[in-house]
């Protein structure tokens, strides 16, 4: 089945049809720059531009950079703060006509990674961050996924700063650091993700996966450490997954 998957990020928002089945991507991705402020009802405008894009019908996944309960957005750390207690997933289906499944982004790229990516099989504690403007989080035990974890909000020891504002890409490009100096803010963060949770997997996604090589080398811990087979795509497919299939995705 092709299903429509959107991703809103804090800069861009973007859309793809998505076989189901396969997890491949089944036309291009249509990027939108974010609006600014990135209000629901602006949010919700650029969202119906996608789907007239695509001219879809059908179920509608997306994931947004905020804890999502019951359809019900609770934080927003990159978009407007009119999103926070606002009935994000009654909006977008009243907005569109369609059936529409909204999840934090990183929890729908957890979802893509584990059931066609670099996750595929692994049956104990998966770990999944999204490096880019925030830091996403997502943990999947025994195949099933433990939604809404802020692990780019925690504070590490000694530090007046969440973990985002330490170490996320946008922190690298940002502070210009080298890919040394940032793997090294990357390998105290993961290692303190280590010593609270023990996965044996950790998989990295988010934009900058793509240069894997650059930084990866730097990450000192017992977990397998892996990019992510999607690298930036995965919000958008796992976005389509848990569209066909809220039920199995803690949504
Ligand atoms: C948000 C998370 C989101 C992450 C990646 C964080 O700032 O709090 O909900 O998953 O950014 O977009």
């Amino acid at each position: 089945m092709s299903i429509l998957g959107i991703d809103i990020g804090g800069s861009g928002i973007k859309g793809a049809l998505v076989n189901t089945e396969t997890g491949e991507m089944v036309t291009d991705r249509l990027r939108i720059p974010t609006p600014q402020p990135a209000t629901p009802q602006a949010v919700i405008k650029t969202i119906k531009e996608i789907i007239k894009y695509f001219d879809y019908s059908g179920p509608l996944g997306l994931g947004i950079p905020s804890v999502v309960l019951d359809g019900i957005v609770m934080s927003a750390a990159n978009i407007d703060d009119g999103w926070i207690g606002f009935p994000g997933q009654k909006a977008i289906a009243e907005a569109t006509g369609l059936k529409a499944t909204l999840l934090n982004d990183a929890d729908v790229a957890a979802i893509a990674e584990m059931r066609f990516g670099a996750g595929r099989g692994h049956l104990e504690t998966a770990m999944i961050f999204t490096l880019g403007t925030g830091i996403g989080s997502a943990m999947f035990v025994n195949g099933r996924l433990v939604p809404n974890l802020e692990l780019g909000h925690i504070f590490m020891r000694n530090r007046k700063k969440d973990a985002e504002a330490y170490a996320s890409d946008r922190i690298r490009k940002e502070k210009a650091l080298s890919w040394q100096e940032w793997g090294g803010r990357l390998n105290a963060y993961f290692q303190y993700i280590e010593a609270l949770f023990s996965p044996q997997l950790i998989i990295i996604g988010g934009g900058v996966s793509k240069k894997h090589e650059k930084f990866l080398k730097y990450i000192d811990v017992r977990a397998k450490v892996v990019p992510a087979q999607f690298l930036n795509q995965a919000g958008i497919v796992g976005a389509a997954l848990a569209a066909e299939r809220p039920d199995l995705n803690g949504g």
